[in-house]
């Protein structure tokens, strides 16, 4: 028998297996103690929760590792492309050539949407966020696509993975041209898959549009460095959502919601617009700092801190790496890479953020490549969204594949009033 660990709960002592994880990370199993005791754990945040066993990706917070199916992301990061990155996760292993030439030719070919969209388009305002219009239109995938929902038929999920990974590119771009008041772009199926996301995006009608190799190569690096992070705020909701055997559209329609809030996927927006508000309203780099420490503000030091990165975020090192060399290609001049340095050389020195064991995340430099490439700040979390859907689909393909598959339902500890007698409304 393996390590156990032992629970005193009044006179009773209670034996739990401990689960050991292939890199030696050590877990209570806890699935029989409420059967066992009556009790259950409490654990707001989930910080001390596992909620599956995955053999997707690996994190260690506390040495900056990170890892999609064992490979190193620095590696990924140097030598792969996004959608060799999104099949490994999703299928487990590198594709070998023809597998990967298989996987692009029908991500390629699925790239067109049904053509009511142009109506469910339509029907959103102009000033619509993109997260909210992407998070619509996935959701409404599912209307347009009822042959493949089911989420127990593999080969109708093997279809609405292609979907969703080719037409994601397409919806978003189209929310953004909706919001400009720009004709949407049709896909080009020539174009690669970076290329074609940013021909739909900067391209129009009345002209050529030119891949910039520059551009296309960032874009791609990025999408790679935001493709899994285990169990997240937005990949647990997938996981969550997709545990009650909703089809995948509804399960990442939800996950892209998870994605837009400011304390997770929002991040790259709030970092960007927190660079612009320093800049206009001329404040110094310390003094911006010195308010992120008070507690009595709302405003943190958006793009710093991780729950599981207490040492450095190893993506935020790569993106701050290829923010230099893209804007130094491009031949751009980036206050806000300025003031970004210089945040982050003021915060790294800072008692409150070295006690706190706070570092710069993904999202605080991925912000200066985005508007340094000419992207509105309000579409950077559908960006990055693009890059997390094959992390989204991973996880929920485990989840459904897992023997002990459940659906998702934790338990809470009541604090609300014991039993009250219903007063009639006249003797309230
Ligand atoms: N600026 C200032 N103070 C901070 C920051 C920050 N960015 N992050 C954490 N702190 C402080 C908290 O106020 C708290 O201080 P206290 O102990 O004195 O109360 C302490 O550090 C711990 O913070 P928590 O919020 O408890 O840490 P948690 O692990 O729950 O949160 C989170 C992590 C949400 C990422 C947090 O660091 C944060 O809000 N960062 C800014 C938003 C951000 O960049 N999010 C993107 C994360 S990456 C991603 O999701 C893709």
């Amino acid at each position: 028998m393996g390590e156990v660990a032992e629970i005193r709960l009044g006179d009773k002592t209670i034996e739990l297996p401990v689960v050991v994880g292939s890199e030696g990370e050590h877990a209570i199993d806890i699935s029989k103690l409420r059967a066992q005791t009556g009790y259950i754990t409490l654990d707001p945040g989930y910080a001390n929760s596992g909620s599956c066993e995955s053999a997707i990706t690996f994190i260690n917070g506390e040495e900056g590792i990170l890892r999609y199916r064992g490979i190193p992301i620095e590696q990924l990061a140097d030598k792969a492309s996004f959608l060799e990155v999104a099949y490994l996760l999703i299928y487990g292993t590198l594709p070998k050539r023809e597998e990967l030439e298989g996987f692009t030719e029908s991500i390629r070919r699925h790239t067109m949407l049904h053509v009511d969209f142009t109506k469910v388009f339509t029907a959103l305002p102009k000033d619509a966020h993109p997260m909210a219009a992407c998070s619509a239109t996935v959701g409404a995938m599912a209307t347009f696509y009822p042959d493949s929902l089911d989420p127990r038929d593999p080969s109708q999920v093997e279809v609405s993975i292609h979907r969703l990974i080719a037409k994601l590119p397409t919806l978003a771009a189209r929310a953004y041209k909706h919001s400009v008041g720009q004709p949407s772009m049709y896909p080009k199926n020539e174009l690669n898959y970076v290329g074609n996301f940013l021909h739909m995006m900067f391209g129009n009608p009345c002209e050529e549009y030119e891949v910039d190799a520059v551009i296309s190569k960032a874009l791609d690096l990025l999408f790679i460095l935001h493709a899994d992070h285990e169990q997240n705020c937005s990949t647990s909701t997938m996981r969550l959502v997709g545990s009650s055997m909703v089809n995948l559209f509804g399960a990442v329609s939800a996950a892209i919601n998870a994605l837009w809030g400011p304390l997770h996927g929002g991040a790259n927006q709030a970092v960007i617009e927190m660079l612009a508000e320093i800049r206009d309203e001329g404040m110094t780099g310390r003094q911006f700092v010195e308010r992120a420490k008070t507690k009595d503000d709302t405003s943190r030091l958006m793009g710093f801190g991780h729950r599981v990165y207490k040492n450095f975020d190893p993506r935020a090192k790569i993106i701050k790496k290829a923010c230099f060399d893209v804007l130094n290609q491009l031949g751009v001049h980036s206050q806000m890479l300025e003031i970004a340095v210089e945040l982050e050389e003021i915060a790294l020195k800072d008692e409150y953020f070295v006690e706190r064991k706070l570092y710069p995340n993904v999202d605080f430099y991925s912000g200066v490549i985005y508007n340094a490439i000419g992207t509105p700040s309000n579409m950077f979390t559908a960006l990055f969204a693009i890059g997390r859907l094959p992390g989204w689909i991973a996880q929920w393909r485990e989840l459904h594949q897992d023997p002990t598959f459940k659906i998702g339902r934790p338990r809470q500890v009541y604090t609300g009033p014991t039993e009250t007698s219903f007063v009639p409304i006249d003797k309230r």
